[in-house]
């Protein structure tokens, strides 16, 4: 670390997705490099940094809330330099600097390497801003700082941008272009990971199926072979992947992931809607049945594969029908977890422009009710099966609830509690099942993971 106890602190606040996570680390990084330390205690903090999300209305109504907090930290010490970073940055640009926001820099999420000039231009009063998206960037050299406690997975980004522009979807607009990442300076980032200890890692992008890397002979690096390469080297660590975009997850993945007994078996595969009709709408580039086609292959080649989704409710346009659709395709497939939303419309994007935003708020929070009762009806049949079954628990720390207790992730990424006895964070652990809440699944461990 170049910092040293006199140095300035840097208190910085994550929203969104884990992409942000991931790049939270990349901006202590580059600020360490510059001589500004880390603290977790915003009061300590001479310049504060919220990463934002726009991805729902209320995603960006909880930053505001946030930012009115640092409005009057910042009141009583002037001195602190206040900057809106990542994707409401990108989106509102120059708006954020309005008087009354009392905000200093704002900095979209290809601009990071600028935080330390714009910094100092923010120093001397003036108001700093940088928002221009790349069609290069992805920080291949720069080293994460990972400044969480979690000591036991970390996520490595392995491209960013994205050009399925989904109609609803904002990202393409924040995130700009699609790029990939230097397959070798992931393989250099896994390498050290594994040296500090870390057991699990997750290889982060919007789409990683289109993962490409191409080198100056013309000579390819897709998904499935990093993903081989990374599982090979270091057999000891877990790997995990997000987000894959039905529409091009292919069988030659699938088999990567079989035939590597460290890939977990879990893939995250959000559907957004049962109904093929408002799926193009949607422009996600699949049909219902050809969602279905992919779930089949998955059952097929990994067995015991988890699944989970993501699905947005009221959709405009979307009627009972396909609010049916719906539910009958999560039946279908079973789901065991699922993340989901009601539609927010976004300004900008192809649905805000061409569709109305018709499906009333109490509808859709009625259907998001019923879809939410539904899953929960899934995701305690999908745990319930587990009882009785001995799973291989990664160990990442103590239980909230208990000291006693310690929690992990089975492959399937299902939370396990169970008694500590002398195992430690970090161990991988063979748990039986004997019973299970809504969110977790509780057991006794039968043995270390030999
Ligand atoms: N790139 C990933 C995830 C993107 S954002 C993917 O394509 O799967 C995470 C989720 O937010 C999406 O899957 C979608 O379900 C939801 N989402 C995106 N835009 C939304 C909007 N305008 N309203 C409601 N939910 C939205
Ligand atoms: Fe958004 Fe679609 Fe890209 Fe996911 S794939 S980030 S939902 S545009
Ligand atoms: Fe949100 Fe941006 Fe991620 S809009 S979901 S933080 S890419």
């Amino acid at each position: 670390m170049l910092t040293s106890p006199g140095s300035r602190q840097l208190y910085i606040e994550t929203y969104g997705c884990q992409m942000n996570v991931s790049d939270s680390e990349v901006v202590v990084s580059v600020m360490q490099d510059n001589g500004v330390a880390y603290t977790s205690e915003p009061e300590h903090a001479d310049i504060v940094l919220i990463n934002t999300c726009s991805i729902r209305e209320n995603a960006e109504q909880r930053v505001w809330g946030r930012l009115e907090v640092f409005r009057q930290m910042k009141k009583k010490k002037p001195a602190l330099l206040v900057g809106i970073i990542g994707c409401m940055a990108e989106r509102l640009k120059e708006k954020l600097l309005e008087e009354e926001h009392l905000v200093d820099l704002v900095i979209g999420p290809d601009a990071y390497r600028e935080l330390p000039a714009l910094l100092e231009e923010a120093g001397t009063g003036q108001k700093a801003i940088n928002v221009l998206l790349s069609r290069e960037e992805t920080y291949a050299d720069i080293s994460p700082v990972r400044y969480h406690k979690n000591k036991v997975s970390a996520f490595v980004s392995i491209m960013r941008g994205c050009n399925n522009y989904c109609s609803y979807c904002v990202v393409p607009y924040t995130r700009g272009r699609e790029r990939s990442r230097n397959p070798e300076s992931i393989i250099r980032e896994v390498d050290g990971l594994a040296a500090k200890g870390y057991r699990e890692v997750t290889l982060l992008g919007q789409n990683v199926n289109s993962y490409k890397w191409e080198e100056g002979d013309g000579s390819t690096t897709g998904f499935a072979a990093l993903l081989e390469m990374a599982a090979r080297r270091h057999p000891g660590i877990r790997m995990r992947f997000s987000t894959s975009h039905p529409r091009d997850i292919s069988d030659d993945l699938l088999k990567t992931i079989a035939g590597n007994p460290n890939i977990c078996r879990h893939i995250h595969l959000p559907v957004q809607s049962g109904s093929s009709r408002i799926l193009k709408l949607m422009n996600r580039g699949y049909t219902r049945e050809e969602y279905l086609e992919r779930i089949d292959a998955i059952n097929r080649i990994i067995p015991g594969c988890a699944i989970s989704t993501d699905i947005i409710t009221g959709f405009p346009g979307e009627t009972d029908d396909d609010h049916r659709q719906t539910l009958s395709l999560m039946q279908e497939v079973g789901y065991d977890f699922a993340f989901m939303f009601k539609y927010s419309e976004r300004p900008g994007t192809a649905a805000a422009k061409k569709l109305t935003d018709n499906v009333p708020d109490d509808v859709k929070s009625q259907r998001l009710t019923e879809i939410i009762k539904l899953q929960g009806t899934l995701s305690a049949r999908s745990k319930k099966a587990d009882i009785g079954r001995n799973f291989e628990v990664l160990v990442e720390g103590t239980s909230k609830k208990s000291a006693g207790e310690l929690f992990g992730r089975t492959s399937q990424n299902k939370v396990v509690v169970f008694p500590a006895g002398s195992f430690k964070p970090g161990e991988y652990v063979k748990v039986n099942i004997n019973s299970s809440t809504p969110a977790t699944l509780i057991g006794v461990a039968a043995g270390p993971v030999i």
